[in-house]
């Protein structure tokens, strides 16, 4: 049987903004599946990044999918932006809504996948319910707001229980785990599909090596 391996998506938010068309044609050419966007408000999480004039901006030079996570109050006011500018996977925040399932809705109605994220306090039964509705399911195992933090393995405990609730459901949602992942946290971490990763991509003397290092660790 061939071995399974992991999704990679380099979180560009580590990566080097002067260059980020030479960033992004980099990870490509090492092999990342996903180019992970993050987005945050400086209200959702304490922290501003960037918008949907830098996605449209990445999608110009990108070939493989933008992997969109919106850390941001409101996420159903810039859902078409983002879709416009070129996401492939919109992400919002289980805790940045109570109207999960109509945000799904509209996410696939602009002709993007849906993700929903959960932060390290939210426990996965609270979002058992909402599966259904979604293509993606995001756990953080940091909180969210800044790149470089240290993995909680607490997190990564999720991961199967949400793979059960997957499977017992029928479902065919993909797994994604955020936040301090990297060659040796990648071990706690092999229920999840893709792996995003910002400093062990990022900040590794070689992408190359580093990206084939995290799938093959599954
Ligand atoms: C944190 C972001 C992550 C982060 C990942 O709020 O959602 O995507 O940039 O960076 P590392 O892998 O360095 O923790
Ligand atoms: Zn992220």
């Amino acid at each position: 049987m061939s071995k399974k391996f992991f999704q990679i998506s380099p979180s560009i938010l580590s990566s080097d903004f002067a260059n980020l068309q030479k960033e992004v044609e980099a990870v490509e050419l090492a092999g990342a599946d996903y180019l992970h966007v993050d987005v945050m408000d400086g209200h959702f999480v304490p922290n501003l990044t960037i918008g949907a004039p830098v996605v449209e901006a990445l999608k110009r030079v990108s070939k493989i999918p933008l992997d969109c996570h919106l850390m941001i109050e409101s996420p159903e006011k810039y859902i078409a932006d983002f879709a416009k500018a070129g996401a492939k996977i919109i992400t919002v925040h289980f805790e940045a809504s109570s109207a999960l399932e109509k945000l799904a809705m509209q996410i696939k109605a602009n002709s993007c996948l849906a993700g929903i994220s959960i932060k390290p306090q939210t426990q996965a039964s609270e979002i058992f319910s909402l599966l259904k509705f979604f293509d993606l399911i995001l756990v953080m195992s940091v909180e969210p707001g800044f790149s470089g933090q240290k993995f909680m393995p607490e997190c990564a405990l999720k991961l199967a229980e949400l793979r059960r609730e997957i499977e017992k459901q029928n479902l065919k949602c993909l797994l994604e785990i955020d936040g301090g992942v990297n060659l040796e946290t990648a071990l706690q971490c092999r229920e999840a599909d893709i792996l995003v990763a910002g400093h062990a991509v990022f900040r590794a003397p070689s992408y190359q090596k580093a990206i084939q290092a995290l799938k093959e660790s599954r």
